[in-house]
């Protein structure tokens, strides 16, 4: 689990976090929404590390890792694995190489155990055929994969994922969020997405953080958003008449159920 407390950040004299608190639950996949410099982003950087706060904590189980000293802090940074922006990953090296990037960095063993772990995370993501190709002979689907290989190696605690979608098709992107959703169960991992891929929201949002002006606007499940009123979300979520006529739609299905009859009438 990843509890923010209250944490600010800023760029000079520029608030980007003016005050954010938040939970990340174990072996769930929790989202954090928002409009296109709402601060995903940085709140993601700020949670591992890469950033630090102005002021407030972001805690591990418990332990201040804002308030660490750098020893320590490399611990917890190895139970982390990371899928960026856009992939990054080493054009000069195979996938092979990428993937077994952090073995070199982090882990111990020998180069055999090494090949076999990375042949194994390679066929979690079905793409041993792959693994002596350049990044630039793959497509974009396949270096998300590559970089999900990459970040589960160390067999992570805990999985962050930056715009996981972003460049993919709608067909592709379902397969990479059942991916990561599947890898979170699996191994019980506290996992956090950034994301404006609504398919993913409404199929992979156990726990969504939706993110306004840098500001916590609303936090809920997939489940809850169809039934929120907030105004901004409903704003961000349902941007069509398309979409709106769906939610209408759904709403009234889940009205049929009898425990959301109940648990509306509670609200
Ligand atoms: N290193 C930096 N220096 C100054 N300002 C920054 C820096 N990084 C981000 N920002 C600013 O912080 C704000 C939030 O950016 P962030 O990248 O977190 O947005 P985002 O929600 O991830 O957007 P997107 O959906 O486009 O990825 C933006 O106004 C951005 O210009
Ligand atoms: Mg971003």
């Amino acid at each position: 689990m990843i509890e923010l407390v209250n944490i600010k950040k800023g760029f000079g004299d520029k608030v980007i976090l003016p005050e954010v608190s938040a939970l990340m639950e174990t072996g769930k996949v929790n989202l954090i929404i928002g409009a296109s410099g709402s601060g995903k982003t940085v709140m993601m950087k700020c949670m591992v590390g890469l950033m630090e706060v102005d002021s407030g904590k972001v805690l591990y189980e418990g332990k201040d890792f804002t308030g660490m000293e750098e020893k320590n802090r490399k611990e917890i940074r190895r139970e982390i694995g990371m899928l960026f922006q856009g992939s990054a990953l080493f054009d000069s090296m195979t996938v092979e190489q990428n993937v077994m990037f952090p073995l070199n960095m982090f882990g111990s063993g020998s180069l055999r155990d090494k090949k076999k772990r990375v042949m194994e995370c390679l066929e979690r993501v079905q793409l041993k055929d792959a693994a002596k190709k350049f990044p630039a002979e793959i497509s974009g689907g396949m270096k998300k994969r590559v970089g999900i290989a990459r970040a589960i190696v160390l067999n992570p605690k805990y999985l962050f994922c930056d715009e996981p979608n972003s460049g993919l098709d709608p067909q592709t992107s379902l397969l990479i969020d059942k991916l990561i959703k599947d890898i979170t169960k699996e191994f019980n991992i506290t996992t956090v997405i950034n994301t404006h891929d609504m398919n993913t929201v409404m199929e992979s949002g156990d726990h969504i953080v939706y993110m306004y002006q840098g500001r916590k606007q609303w936090e809920g499940s997939n489940k809850d958003i169809i039934f929120s009123k907030d105004e901004k979300l409903n704003d961000f979520i349902f941007a069509s008449d398309f979409l709106r006529e769906a939610k209408e739609i759904r709403q009234m299905e889940m009205f049929q159920q009898k425990d959301w009859r109940d648990k509306l009438k509670k609200d």
